[in-house]
């Protein structure tokens, strides 16, 4: 034991990397594995990564006729989702992680890590796993280094990022800086002990130092707590990267939009965890001449070009995607990249001949399933078959409609960035912001009921500024004050238009106000009008709606009737919602830009004359 992890281990190393190497000694010593192995992302690699997982159990291998190349895994029934009360931002003082997150000063975090990760590998295999969010090509290329004792991580990295040796020889040759981010399950292996499918630990540990830009994530294998390219690099992380360095690290969709006259529009979207933005990326129109192609489904990096516009990329190569509701009915582009295969799925239900299903993802539901937790299932169960929160893990590059620039490293020009929640009332299906600052108003008091994406309660109405609540790596007042201050520096012309949206307003019957999914295309197309200006709308005191008769209708059994009732702002309700964005804003203190208060006294105004 622990050969490798002593000096042999320079000998051995696929670099020079002097930082890394002295990291990853480090790590060894702490977390004591049986072995390190350097990842090097390739084919052969992966097969023997994955063979080895199922012979471990915690894969089981799809009928390769249905899913080729894919995987199932089910995960210990209390990992299955984000664990919010326990991330953390230890900046150097407290005020910098702002009142949004959870803090504990460095040094002291640091003796607490230190205590879990001590031995925490032992028994396992130390993976090394090198990877770049983002472009190899990118001007300044985000490259990070995982170490991981979980090969699920290995095999889910490989799908989300771009990762092993051609990213590796690029850091050691540039000798680049790169994100240190460390992850142990914490459930070291005594001699002789049987290791369990999914080794976790019931004490979890999110940790980021942003002014150190590392991470450390302790006793979970779920998705946004274990991939830490994701949530934890690309947005908490890569959000004071941002800041530092004057760009946006945003949880946003970005999609292509092709109108009957072939004029291309980029458009963003960020709507809270489980709230459709993936749905909304892989849409499939239901209005003739219209297309929409997907460039990210989570993720967006924007920058100000070279001419003043607002430039847009994603960091991430794959999708990890919400399983439940992604169906042949509402998101087919989803269903024909996951049938392709090379996936894996986690949390979802077995059918017996050896495929996946969830609920929506067909209209008929099999006769009998083996759901999430090994038990055998009917419909008449009265447990869901597949965690609400189940995912599947895809390579990006499998959604036929991926539009080629998502393979540009300058991105694309925005023209309208949406802001979404799940809200039952108040909200209305579309409104356009009166102005650039009117519109961050709406993305800072954006507000949404909670879903099962984290642990905790679900359908509490909770305010989630730009859907980055938790993913904000600072102060939140900062992080606003940030969205000006990048806006400040581009071309007012060239900027983005800014439009709220609301897809689960509810109807006094409870009913759905609006059918959504594929018909959510009809609002983009009133969105791109309104920038054209070709359609109509009514002023409100929130901003812009549709008229009845400016929303493409044809072929809906809708009437101008139902696009009233959905897009109508209630007196009522906005006077509670106006106390409820009071409430808010009081957080921030101090913090609270200037602007955005301005923004809220003069809605407050507009909404006394109405
Ligand atoms: P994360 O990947 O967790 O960040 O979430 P997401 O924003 O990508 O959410 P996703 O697109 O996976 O949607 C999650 C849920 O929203 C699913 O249950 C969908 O069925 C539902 N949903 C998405 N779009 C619509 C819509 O237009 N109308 C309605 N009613 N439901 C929708
Ligand atoms: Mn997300
Ligand atoms: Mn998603």
């Amino acid at each position: 034991m622990g050969d490798l992890a002593q000096k042999p281990l320079l000998e051995k190393a696929p670099t020079t990397h002097a930082g890394l190497l002295a990291w990853v000694e480090e790590v060894a010593e702490l977390t004591q594995p049986d072995r390190i192995y350097w990842v090097d992302g390739s084919e052969e690699e992966n097969t023997r990564l994955t063979d080895e997982l199922v012979a471990a159990g915690t894969l089981t291998r799809l009928n390769p006729e249905l899913f080729p190349n894919s995987f199932a895994a089910f995960s210990d029934p209390a990992d299955v989702a984000r664990v919010e009360e326990q991330t953390f931002i230890c900046s150097e003082n407290k005020r910098d992680a702002g009142f949004t997150n959870n803090w504990m000063a460095p040094a002291e975090m640091k003796e607490k890590l230190r205590g879990l990760f001590s031995g925490s590998m032992r028994g396992r295999t130390m993976y090394v796993i090198p990877f770049v969010m983002g472009h190899l090509d990118a001007e300044d290329p985000k490259f990070g280094v995982e170490i991981t004792d979980s090969a699920y991580v290995v095999a889910s990295m490989r799908i989300m990022a771009n990762i092993g040796t051609a990213v590796l020889d690029r850091m050691t040759q540039t000798n680049a800086f790169f994100v240190p981010a460390l992850h142990s399950l914490g459930a070291p292996l005594e001699a002789g002990q049987a290791d369990v499918a999914w080794p976790c630990n019931p004490d979890k540990w999110i940790v980021h130092f942003p002014e150190e830009r590392s991470i450390w994530s302790f006793g979970s294998g779920y998705g946004g707590n274990a991939l830490l390219g994701k949530k934890c690099y690309a947005l908490r992380i890569a959000s004071v990267m941002a800041r530092d360095e004057g760009w946006l690290a945003e949880h946003m969709l970005i999609l292509k939009l092709t109108s009957p006259e072939k004029k291309n529009y980029y458009i963003s979207a960020a709507f809270p965890s489980a709230c459709g933005k993936t749905n909304l990326a892989l849409l499939d129109p239901t209005i003739e001449g219209w297309e929409v192609e997907t460039l990210g489904d989570d993720i967006t990096w924007m920058r100000i070009g070279k001419e003043g516009e607002l430039r847009a990329t994603n960091p991430e190569a794959g999708l990890f995607g919400v399983a439940p509701g992604t169906g042949w009915g509402t998101n087919p582009n989803a269903m024909r990249a996951i049938a392709k295969g090379h996936s894996i799925f986690t949390n979802v239900a077995l059918t017996d001949d050896g495929g996946v299903w969830w609920e929506g993802m067909t209209d008929e539901v099999p006769a009998h399933l083996t759901d999430w937790q090994g038990n055998s299932w009917t419909p008449d169960s009265d447990k869901p078959a597949a965690h609400p929160n189940s995912r599947f893990c895809t390579p990006i590059s499998q959604i036929d409609m991926l539009a080629e620039e998502y393979y540009s490293p300058e991105g694309v020009e925005l023209s309208a960035i949406l802001f979404g929640g799940r809200r039952k009332t108040t909200v209305p299906l579309v409104t356009q912001a009166r102005s650039w600052t009117n519109g961050i108003f709406m993305g800072s008091t954006l507000s949404s009921e909670t879903t099962a994406a984290a642990a905790g309660q679900v359908g509490v109405l909770r305010r989630d500024p730009m859907a980055m609540l938790p993913f904000i790596g600072y102060d939140a007042g900062d992080y606003l004050k940030h969205w000006i201050s990048v806006s400040g520096k581009a071309n007012p012309e060239r900027l983005p238009h800014i439009f709220l949206v609301n897809w689960f307003r509810r109807t006094a019957d409870g009913g759905f106000a609006w059918p959504g999914f594929g018909d959510n295309a009809r609002v983009l197309k009133w969105a791109i009008e309104r920038l054209e200006g070709k359609a109509d709308a009514v002023e409100t005191p929130i901003g812009f709606v549709p008229t009845g008769d400016s929303l493409d209708l044809t072929g809906l059994d809708l009437t101008h009737a139902h696009v009233e009732e959905a897009v109508r702002v209630d007196r009522e309700e906005w006077d509670a919602e106006l106390a409820s964005i009071e409430e808010w804003y009081a957080k921030f203190g101090d913090s609270l830009p200037d602007a955005l208060r301005s923004e809220l006294d003069a809605l407050k105004a507009r909404m006394a004359d109405h």
